[in-house]
């Protein structure tokens, strides 16, 4: 399958990695400063690199993973998704003037980052998936979870067949997914992940390397 990654970031940087890994042919792209993509693609260079334009172009499937407060630039930089699956990892982290990050609550209650997507590109066909799966454990699963116990991928969409394949690129990059209904879901998700930061806060003293157990509290999976 063809992937364009639009931004790629920790998480996609990871997913980019394990779907390259189960024979994918993926594009990267990013907006901003590129040392990172250009590190990435020293390491992958299986990796086509693109701009987040041609990037949504190639894909079968575009991954949108983007900082949520730069989603109207990113998105604006890019043409009709017309008939192709998006997944968006997103949350809806916004900043403060003082530079601190919050839950948007007040927009949180009357939507989600995948319904806005779907607003953007009204002819795609958006999956909401990965945004509860924090970027160490894609990067290390096997440090924090035995092999065939990870935490699961949680699904909303509106189009069965794209949630079928999404399901698969799920599982090519070593994660169930549980399908969680329609594309309104997606606001139930990305509440399960204030309770996931929660948790990493309060039961898990604010490491951030311990997000990855309160995932695994979160969506009841055994951790080592
Ligand atoms: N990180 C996680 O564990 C995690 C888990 C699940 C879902 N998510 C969600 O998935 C999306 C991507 O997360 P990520 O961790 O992959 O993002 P990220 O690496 O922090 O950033 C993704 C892209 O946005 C750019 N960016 C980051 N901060 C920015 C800022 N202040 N101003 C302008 N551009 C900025 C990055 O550029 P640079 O690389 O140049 O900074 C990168 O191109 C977000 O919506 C996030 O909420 C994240």
């Amino acid at each position: 399958m063809r992937i364009g990654i639009v931004n790629t970031g920790n998480i996609g940087r990871a997913l980019a990695r394990a779907w390259l890994a189960a024979g994918h042919e993926v594009m990267v792209a990013k907006d901003g400063g590129q040392q990172k993509l250009d590190a990435f693609i020293e390491q992958n260079p299986r990796a086509i690199r693109g701009t987040p334009g041609e990037a949504a172009e190639f894909g079968d499937v575009v991954l949108f993973s983007v900082y949520w407060p730069r989603l109207d630039a990113v998105s604006g930089a890019v043409g009709p998704i017309d008939g192709k699956i998006i997944i968006d990892t997103m949350n809806p982290l916004q900043v403060s003037s003082d530079f601190e990050h919050f839950y948007d609550a007040a927009f949180m209650a009357r939507s989600s980052t995948s319904e806005e997507l779907q607003r953007r590109f009204p002819r795609a066909r958006v999956v909401k998936a990965f945004n509860t799966i924090p970027s160490n454990l894609l990067d290390e699963p096997l440090r924090w979870f035995a092999p065939g116990s990870l935490p699961a991928v949680f699904l909303a969409g509106d189009d069965t067949s794209a949630k079928v394949q999404v399901r698969t690129l799920a599982q090519d990059a070593g994660f169930t997914a549980l399908d969680a209904g329609p594309l309104t879901s997606a606001r139930n998700i990305e509440q399960l992940n204030v309770l996931v930061h929660l948790l990493a806060d309060n039961q898990f003293e604010g490491a951030s390397d311990r997000i990855a157990p309160a995932v695994a509290v979160a969506a009841g999976a055994p951790i080592r």
